[in-house]
């Protein structure tokens, strides 16, 4: 473990420096309503709210609720409210697949785009509070269309381009869309991904009463009549102007869809008050954010960090943000310092995975560009390793950009562990300290607290306003998912360690939950894939720990008595993963296997299997309890080939 600590580089002239940031937590600590009202103050509200917090994280009283007598729309503060002093600035910078094929929206024409994509959603019916699917590639009328629901109150459901029609068909019935908003193809690195005909193939299940389909290949689709409208061919005629709706500041702004340890992927549900203040301040703190910062977060919009950091955070703030519709290594590894240099990036955030990933291709393609217009770097997603971590920092950073390792959750809304560059000394690998009014705590097994350096379950003891309020339709798993588990705290799913100086270093998921290049993935859905091959009898889905993607499924599967797995029938289950939830859960490893360890109860011990697929081949502890011991060197001859 490197405990290896990068004070901030000198001349990062940031605006929160340890000074300011001790105030503000001084300020938090000694009068947190004070504080939030403070925060609320980021934004331009209806009616400014007189209520901060009002929660409580215990089964009698479970309640969430911030700022609840507000009232504000979101679109206005994403935009309307820039208009008069920045209404040419640019809001977004749009980087095709293709370099340097693009265009820019200034916020005046994000403003436009958006009241035409609201006209369209009203003449199609839609209403506040119902529900619309967006499908889209990442470009900028995917964040038209999100602030355009927040325009009339529509809640938006993102889903990432990468989940196949099954995956849409069950988040539509999940949340009863009315409708959805695609585009005709997506493009990624020079593969084009048919989203219209996904689209269709979904809603052969369950059809909706619109489909609103963008233009972005041209690529002849299929549009069914009443249903399908095509966005180009009505834009002009759509009014650049559109009233928002005031919103309470607790209604529901988005459900983004997650996977957990059990059952189908739930809906997050975040709302508009609360999450905007925390996506605000957020952004602010976290990457010291100046007006002539050119920002650039590569997640896409189909996850909660493309939600919060590509389009609601930055443009609260009235910053110029990168929407990239690309890969890294599209045409070639040079790809992310190619595009900083040629659009002037100043803050670039991104996830290990990547980083790993260019590093593998050694520093040539980095040094190749001047990156000089880099000012800050960030990382999320995943636990980055500190040698990934020194890279990102002396190569692509020249050791003189702050690099912000950001801990936090779709659950969460934003950050709630990372450095503030300007102020907090850096440790490679750890996300370091809470940000103001977060209240992490560790636990053992039994819940009881943890204190100074130690390893546990990471646990948060107070609401912060940017946290999910419900399961959308299924308010009891929202409380059993995260409040059962250890009583009156949220549980994150994470395993932590704290060190001497109380920098928080998060090791992973303590659950069954795998993180897949940065994409979260639920052992149960994969299994559950994998049973409705009419071969399968059993599946057990584990991690093992990979180089590039962090880490990589490896699944077990026991076939019908008489069945024999090979080649063949190993793709044919990586097929049925790819229909039924999409290519990013699809194994990296199957393993045929005649048996599963079980206890005697019927219960699989996946420690076992775990340990295996890392490559061990003893220590498996106490195997007395399992209906028949003799599965494990099964397993372990099985796992040979893996090796
Ligand atoms: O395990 C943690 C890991 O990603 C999980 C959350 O995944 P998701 O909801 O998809 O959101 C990802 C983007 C915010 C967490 O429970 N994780 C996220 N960021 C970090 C991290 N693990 C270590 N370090 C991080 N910076």
């Amino acid at each position: 473990m490197s405990e290896t600590v990068h004070p901030v580089p000198d001349d990062f002239n940031a605006r929160i420096g340890p000074a300011e940031l001790d105030a503000l937590l001084k300020a938090e600590e000694s009068d947190p309503h004070g504080h939030w009202m403070e925060q609320a103050k980021r934004l331009q509200w209806t009616k400014f709210p007189e209520q901060s917090g009002d929660w409580s994280f215990d089964e009698d009283d479970f309640r969430i609720n911030w700022f609840a007598d507000g009232k504000l729309n979101l679109s206005v503060n994403c935009l309307d409210r820039h208009l008069e002093k920045h209404g040419d600035r640019t809001a977004i910078i749009f980087e095709a697949d293709e370099p340097g094929h693009g265009h820019r929206y200034t916020y005046r024409e994000l403003y436009e785009e958006t009241c035409r994509f609201a006209n369209l959603l009203k003449q199609r019916g839609v209403h506040r509070g119902n529900r619309v699917m967006i499908y889209m590639p990442m470009i900028p009328e995917a964040a038209a269309a999100m602030l355009a629901c927040a325009r009339i109150g529509a809640i938006h459901s993102v889903i990432f381009g990468g989940f196949s029609p099954e995956s849409v068909a069950g988040r539509i019935a999940d949340c009863d869309a009315c409708a959805v908003i695609t585009a005709d193809e997506g493009v990624r690195g020079g593969k084009h991904i048919p989203l219209k005909r996904n689209v269709d193939a979904a809603l052969e299940h369950r059809d909706v009463q619109s489909v609103i389909v963008v233009t972005r290949t041209g690529a002849d689709v299929p549009m069914k009549d009443g249903r399908d409208v095509s966005y180009s061919a009505v834009r002009d005629q759509l009014s650049t102007e559109c009233e928002a709706e005031a919103m309470d500041a607790e209604d529901p702004l988005f459900i983004l869809y997650t996977s957990g340890s059990t059952g189908k992927p739930k809906g997050v549900v975040h709302t508009t008050g609360g999450y905007a203040v925390w996506a605000a301040a957020t952004f602010d703190w976290v990457f010291d954010y100046r007006d002539d910062d050119v920002f650039w977060c590569t997640a896409d919009v189909g996850w909660i960090t493309g939600h919060t950091y590509v389009v609601y955070g930055p443009l609260m703030n009235g910053a110029t943000s990168v929407m990239f519709d690309g890969v890294p290594n599209f045409p070639d590894f040079g790809r992310f310092w190619e595009t900083v240099d040629r659009l002037g990036v100043t803050i670039f955030y991104t996830a290990p995975t990547a980083i790993r990933a260019l590093m593998r291709e050694g520093d040539e393609p980095v040094k190749r560009y001047s990156r000089k217009s880099i000012r800050l770097l960030g990382t999320v997603g995943e636990p980055i390793n500190p040698e990934a971590w020194e890279w990102y920092w002396r190569v692509v950073g020249d050791g003189r950009c702050p690099v912000v390792d950001t801990w936090w959750q779709t659950e969460t809304g934003g950050i709630l562990i990372s450095p503030f560059p300007g102020a907090t000394p850096m440790k490679p690998g750890s996300a370091t300290k809470p940000l103001p009014g977060v209240k992490p705590l560790l636990v053992d097994s039994e819940g009881k607290e943890l204190h100074g350096a130690t390893s546990g379950n990471l646990c948060i003891s107070a609401s912060w306003p940017g946290q999910m309020r419900t399961v959308w339709g299924d308010h009891r798993r929202f409380f059993e998912t995260y409040f059962s588990t250890y009583r009156g705290l949220y549980f994150t799913g994470d395993g932590c360690r704290r060190d001497e100086d109380g920098y928080y270093w998060i090791t992973g998921r303590v659950d069954d939950v795998i993180n897949v290049s940065g994409h979260r993935i639920g052992t149960a859905e994969v299994e559950s894939a994998l049973v409705a091959h009419p071969l399968v009898a059993e599946a057990a889905v584990v991690a093992f720990p990979h180089d590039i993607k962090g880490q990589a499924i490896h699944a077990y599967v026991t076939l019908n008595a008489g069945e024999e797995g090979g080649e063949d029938l190993r793709r044919e289950l990586n097929q049925q993963v790819r229909k039924e939830i999409g290519a990013l859960a699809s194994p990296e490893r199957i393993q045929f296997a005649p048996t599963l360890p079980k206890t005697r109860s019927g219960k699989i011990m996946r420690r076992i299997l775990r340990k295996i697929a890392e490559g061990e081949t003893a220590g498996f502890g106490d195997t007395s309890t399992l209906a028949d011991p003799t599965v494990v060197d099964q397993l372990l001859a099985g796992a040979r080939e893996f090796q």
